[in-house]
């Protein structure tokens, strides 16, 4: 016998058993689908803090006790043994591949590292100073102008086929921004190369010059993918599952998740981070950063701190944290090294030890130390966020594939609202306005 709740309006009399849903882990559901017809009310919840939006079987999040699973696999585990790219297997199937699956798929993906020489035409359009993300959000969008033999989305061998297209190729559209904001040359993906190897290549080598991989640089970027690569139904991936359920092709639905991404409260916050610790200077000037973002009416806020479901530390914020620790101890004397990761470990310590944080259980987030990283691999502060969405980029279009397969559920999202706009009113013409 399924549990339920009743739900009563005490005024009408009028009353709902609502079904509670439980999950394999974490917090039951009530499905409240019956609440209109039964009570004659919407529920209401600004920024879906109390709302399951769908069922999904791919990621499992634990705020309180920090846990991160793909595929029921703990992210620890898979960021420590497992490859970018077959994260994105694990992600995509929902299962590790074995030897022959594995071949496969990467004869699949290593088939659609190239893009279409006419994106690289839009490219040029854009201003040399663009920001990448304004590029990503046009290119990616523009891809559905391509690709035009497998966009039925009802067909799952067509969605599976824009799953490896976009997979293959948002490396080499993330290193096109990058290259043309650069005025160097566009770089093709060269496939004797891994999937990550292949990405620093476009990114970081030149035509004339070839190009040679630093494996401890390769690993950390792999690692960062990995823990970028999903999480359960967060403001993008909503965005995409929502933008995709009017039925519009998976380019246009990914585009617009790349927009939410580039926000500063989401996945913009890498970038914010560093800019950040730069503002913020030495470690000196750390306790009146703080008293800024203690004080409500400065509108500063500690960026990469705070999660509305980590009330814990952000298990990924914690391997990138160790991450930094074993490169940057090599980068010592380099220039590469990063000074800001020491500032960065000092206004983590005070930032936890001060009962504004406490209280409101503010823990670093997966963008806290990321930049230092990614800073530290050479790659540009405008490109943080490009990072993040070729990372990401599988776990939206996993989502994407997971709504639309799932038959029984699915349907167009559309929410309601609460109106506290004007009552009816009569037109008034102008000659009889004050
Ligand atoms: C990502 O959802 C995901 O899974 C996202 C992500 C993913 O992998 O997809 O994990 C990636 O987006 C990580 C978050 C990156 N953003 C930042 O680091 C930006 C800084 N953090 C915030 O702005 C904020 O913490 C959010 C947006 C992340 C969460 O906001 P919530 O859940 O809406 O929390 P809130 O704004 O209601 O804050 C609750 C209280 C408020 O204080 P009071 O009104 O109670 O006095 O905490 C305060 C906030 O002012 N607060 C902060 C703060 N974050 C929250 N105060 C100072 N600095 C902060 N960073």
């Amino acid at each position: 016998m399924s549990k339920t709740l009743t739900l009563t309006d005490n005024d009408t009399g009028r009353s709902a058993e609502l079904p509670v849903l439980e999950p394999t882990y974490g917090t039951p559901v009530v499905d409240i689908s019956g609440v209109p017809r039964e009570i004659g009310c919407f529920t209401h919840d600004p920024g879906y803090g109390a709302t399951s939006a769908c069922r999904s079987w791919v990621t499992y999040i634990d705020g309180d006790q920090g846990i991160l699973l793909y595929r029921g696999y703990p992210i620890e585990q898979l960021a420590e043994k497992s490859s970018f790219l077959e994260v994105c297997y694990l992600l995509i199937y929902g299962e590790l591949p074995g030897a022959a699956e594995w071949v496969e798929f990467e004869a699949d993906i290593r088939k659609h590292t190239m893009v279409h020489e006419g994106l690289r035409t839009i490219i040029t359009g854009y201003r040399r100073g663009s920001h990448p993300m304004a590029m990503m959000v046009g290119l990616v969008g523009a891809l559905s102008g391509f690709y035009h033999d497998a966009l039925d989305v009802n067909d799952p061998a067509h969605r599976l086929a824009c799953i490896h297209r976009l997979v293959a190729k948002m490396p080499t559209i993330a290193a096109d921004t990058h290259k043309w904001g650069a005025g160097q040359p566009f770089m093709h993906p060269d496939n004797s190369y891994g999937f990550v190897e292949n990405f620093m290549r476009m990114m970081f080598g030149v035509p004339a010059e070839p190009f040679e991989v630093d494996p401890v640089a390769a690993r950390a970027l792999e690692l960062m993918m990995i823990l970028h690569a999903d999480h359960e139904q967060n403001a993008s991936t909503s965005t995409v599952r929502l933008c995709g359920s009017s039925g519009t092709n998976p380019y246009a639905a990914i585009a617009a998740g790349i927009a939410t991404l580039w926000g500063p409260a989401h996945g913009g916050a890498n970038e914010a981070v560093v800019q950040m610790l730069s503002e913020i200077g030495g470690r000196g000037d750390i306790p009146k950063f703080i008293d800024r973002v203690k004080d409500r009416e400065s509108g500063v806020r500690l960026m990469g701190f705070g999660h509305r479901v980590y009330k814990s530390y952000d298990p990924r914020a914690s391997i990138i944290r160790n991450a930094c620790h074993d490169l940057l101890s090599k980068l010592e004397g380099t220039e590469r090294e990063q000074p800001m990761f020491e500032s960065a470990l000092e206004l983590e310590r005070i930032a936890r030890s001060d009962d504004y944080f406490i209280e409101r259980n503010l823990y670093p987030n997966v963008d806290f130390y990321s930049g230092i990283i990614l800073s530290a691999l050479g790659f540009p502060l405008n490109m943080f966020t490009v990072i993040f969405a070729v990372a990401r980029t599988v776990g939206w279009i996993t989502q994407w594939n997971e709504m639309l397969g799932d038959t029984e559920d699915f349907r167009i999202g559309r929410p309601r609202q609460l109106y506290l706009g004007h009552a009816r009113r009569d037109y008034v013409p102008a000659e009889e306005r004050s």
